[in-house]
């Protein structure tokens, strides 16, 4: 078996056993190879928007002689499977492109018939937890990984769950708050707002949401450095 990348193991130790795994955006396969080698799932649904992708994904499976277990779906998203997936996992693509993927199989069966979301955006995290929390999924797991970058896993399954202002910025999981990647990580998003407020302070108004959101991740840089041994 292929040695993972530090960010590909991150995901990878979030795989619940399943009947059937949906492994959306497979690109070089990886995931899927992981899932069929360490008998995660029976079976494995391999999908990817490009074709050229897909083929990374069928030559390797091929290679290690599990591609009878997967069934290879050149589309978007989940738009065209045919069997019912019990944990999807979409990564390494953008938040709204994720939403947008699980708003359109919404469409076709209900979503809580999904038991486990393995989800990691490259951009806008704090979307995707609102769209977890609108739409009847709780996350429990919400950390940071850290490979070449910083990268936001999120595991959510079927259950209510009303997170506070400040859990959608910061993470659902508290307990997964104390690591220093998660304190590099809000030391770079201070950094981002630092330069907003920056350059907005060139201009004649100054928007305060931008002053209260940076106050906000300062808070959150102290209660970390605190506790964070
Ligand atoms: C950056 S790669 C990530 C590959 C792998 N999931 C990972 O995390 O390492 C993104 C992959 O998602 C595929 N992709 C992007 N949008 C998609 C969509 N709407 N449906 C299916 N695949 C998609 C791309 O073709 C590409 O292979």
């Amino acid at each position: 078996m292929i040695k993972l990348t530090p960010r590909l193991q991150a995901i990878a130790d979030e795989i619940e056993p399943c009947g059937c795994f949906a492994d959306v955006g497979c690109d070089h396969g990886y995931i899927s190879l992981y899932v069929l080698d360490r008998w995660k799932a029976n079976r494995v649904l391999s999908i990817d928007v490009s074709l050229k992708c897909l083929e990374k994904t069928i030559k390797l499976l091929k290679s290690y002689n599990v591609d009878d277990q997967a069934i290879f779906y050149n589309c978007n998203g989940l738009a065209h499977i045919r069997e019912k997936p019990d944990e999807v996992l979409i990564a390494g693509m953008g938040g709204a492109e994720m939403i947008n993927i699980l708003y359109e199989y919404g469409k076709t069966r209900p979503l809580n018939s999904i038991e486990t979301l393995i989800l990691q955006p490259m951009k806008d995290v704090y979307a995707v937890r609102k769209w977890l929390n609108e739409n009847g999924f709780a996350i429990v797991t919400d950390k940071i990984v850290k490979d070449k970058k910083l990268y936001h896993i999120l595991k959510a399954i079927p259950k209510y769950q009303r997170l506070t202002e400040d859990e959608l910025m910061f993470g659902a999981v508290k307990q997964s708050y104390f690591t220093k990647e998660y304190l590099e990580w809000l030391y770079l998003y201070a950094t981002k707002y630092e330069n907003i407020l920056k350059s907005a302070s060139k201009q004649a108004t100054m928007p305060a949401s931008i002053k209260q959101t940076l106050n906000r991740i300062r808070k959150q840089i102290q209660l970390v450095e605190e506790n964070l041994c």
